[in-house]
């Protein structure tokens, strides 16, 4: 069994992935500055530093004796580093080279979190590891970074590294009432208090929803796979979604007819995301296990549950 430092762990994908590591019998430890995350998501037995992750210093302390480090630790939200440009690229590029430097000095493993926002405007689909990245966000450009990065660790520090770009994450945990809630949260929170949805644009935007846990089974299977080669893995199902079908669908698995409204398109959307899973699956041994209607299902019941209302007899089906 073995020790891991995660980085982010106490937000929305790093708590999963916690939950899965030491389900597996690993130790883990928490570096994270509670900034989004919340301290009751990680059980009691995981050592917490509540640190910022440019922070070297805490980095050290937090690195010495594990054996590899899940680093998550992020500014998620598109819209806020659009807000704080320099303040985001400070947490999420210069906090991953941080992270990396710190794992290098001890060549501690690192699997870190890019994101599919590299793609940007890229029309291709699927879209895959070796589409060309035209980020199109300050967001999706740090991440793009990072990614340059752990090609550096590797090439010039010895650092074996993985990266992974999810797609559109979904399931328990995440917060319907954050406004950088991805779509699924939002909706499923707006369906169970009876509001109505408004889709941004036509409706016919497609994207790749993928549920946490299966996102954090990539994580954890990319721990095998690192190397100095610096390799990039798409967390993603391969199965396409338009936005106006997944509100069909919330809607017919919470047993709610909501009104649908439309609003203007949100500058910069992009038409389709949908990657390709063949790498992840020969490579890692990966492939998604959550199909979107039971993931949802999950998620409508989980978001009754912290609502203390009784679960709705369509999601329970
Ligand atoms: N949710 C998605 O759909 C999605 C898609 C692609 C990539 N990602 C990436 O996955 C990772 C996790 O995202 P999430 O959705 O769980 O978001 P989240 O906000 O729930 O988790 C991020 C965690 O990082 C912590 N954090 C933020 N700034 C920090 C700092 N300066 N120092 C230490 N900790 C800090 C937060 O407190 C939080 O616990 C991020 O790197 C994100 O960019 C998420």
């Amino acid at each position: 069994m073995s020790k891991y430092l995660v980085t982010g762990g106490c937000g929305f994908i790093g708590s999963h992935l916690v939950n899965l590591l030491l389900a597996g019998g690993h130790t883990v430890r928490v570096l994270d500055d509670l900034s989004t995350g919340r301290r009751e998501t990680i059980s009691s037995g995981v050592e917490l530093v509540v640190a910022d992750v440019a922070d070297r210093a805490a980095l050290d302390t937090a690195m010495r004796d594990v054996d590899g480090c899940f680093h998550l630790a992020a500014i998620a939200s598109v819209e806020q580093c659009t807000r704080d440009w320099a303040g985001s690229h400070r947490v999420n590029l210069t906090g991953t080279i941080a992270v990396f430097e710190a794992a290098a000095v001890r060549r501690i493993p690192v699997v870190y979190t890019s994101s599919a926002a590299v793609f940007g405007s890229a029309s291709e689909r699927p879209l895959r590891e070796t589409t060309p990245a035209t980020p199109i966000s300050a967001y999706g450009a740090d991440k793009l970074g990072c990614e340059l990065h752990a090609r550096v660790a590797g090439l010039v520090y010895d650092l074996p590294t993985a990266g992974i770009r999810p797609f559109n994450v979904y399931g328990p945990g995440q917060d319907p009432r954050s406004p950088y809630s991805g779509v699924i949260s939002l909706f499923c929170g707006l369906v169970s208090e009876g509001k109505t949805l408004t889709i941004n644009g036509d409706g016919q935007q497609v994207r790749d929803f993928i549920y946490v846990d299966d996102v954090a089974r990539v994580f954890a299977a990319a721990m095998g796979g690192v190397s100095t080669d610096a390799r990039i893995y798409c967390a993603c199902t391969g199965h396409p979604t338009s936005v106006l079908e997944l509100a069909k669908l919330i809607s017919e698995l919470s047993g709610v007819a909501p009104k649908i409204a439309f609003a203007e398109a949100r500058r910069g959307d992009v038409r389709n995301s949908v990657g390709d899973p063949a790498r992840a699956r020969s490579e890692l041994g990966f492939s998604a296990s959550v199909d979107l209607r039971s993931g949802l299902r999950r998620t409508l019941e989980w978001m009754a549950s912290e609502r203390g209302a009784p679960v709705m007899a369509a999601a329970r089906r």
